[in-house]
């Protein structure tokens, strides 16, 4: 049976499109987009996500009393669904503890980096304005240190001389569509484990 994916997501979208174009085409199998959730109402992935006729749910801090009330409905949700992996794609909020607890080694994140390098917000600017001659982006488990889970895979592109930030944003983008789904096909398969920070093929 597909194993079930629940997408979180804050903004465009861009990433859960391509995962689910991949599933619709058979390049990633054995799993299915259950439901895609997200910290903003307005999101167009979200929006996307329901005209595709895929469920969605919207958790908003400020509806419940605290950060952890909110992840707690959200785990109350994932788990009545039966969700076995979280992919956050574009999630712009940082998980607590108890969510990561509750789907330990179950939650993947991408990162526009080549990780551990530029953590955080806007990592194709600081690897800009540090110089780098590669950028790249990283599929991670998450764990409870920032962007600092083990690394699933890395796609590496060139840093142009005359690229701006839209440019270098547009091909690691690229990448990006391409990994996350080879990452799934990885995950959902049991093709990999973890052996401390490694990542292992079986
Ligand atoms: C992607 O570039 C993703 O790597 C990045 O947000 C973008 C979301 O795009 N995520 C982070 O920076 C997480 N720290 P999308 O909404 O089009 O998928």
């Amino acid at each position: 049976m597909a194993e079930k994916i629940a997408v979180l997501l804050s903004g465009r979208g861009s990433n859960f499109l391509a995962i689910a174009r991949n599933i619709q085409s058979g390049i990633v199998t054995g799993c299915a987009i259950d439901v895609v959730l997200s910290n903003k109402s307005d999101a167009p992935g979200l929006i996307a996500a329901r005209d595709m006729g895929i469920a969605t749910a919207v958790f908003r801090q400020k509806d419940y009393a605290d950060k952890g009330a909110c992840e707690q409905a959200m785990v109350t949700l994932l788990r009545e669904r039966g969700v076995q992996w979280i992919v956050l794609a574009g999630y712009m909020r940082i998980l607590g503890a108890d969510f990561i607890d509750a789907f330990a080694g179950r939650i993947l994140n991408i990162h526009p980096s080549l990780l551990p390098a530029f953590i955080g917000l806007d990592a194709q600017k600081q690897a800009l304005d540090y110089g780098v001659k590669v950028a790249g982006c990283t599929v991670h488990f998450v764990t409870n240190e920032l962007d600092g889970g083990p690394i699933l895979l890395q796609k590496v592109v060139p840093v142009l001389d005359d690229d701006d930030e839209a440019s270098l944003c547009a091909r690691i983008l690229e990448q990006e569509h391409i990994a996350y789904s080879e990452a799934l096909e990885l995950v959902v398969h049991g093709k990999v484990y973890v052996d401390g920070r490694r990542v292992r093929r079986r």
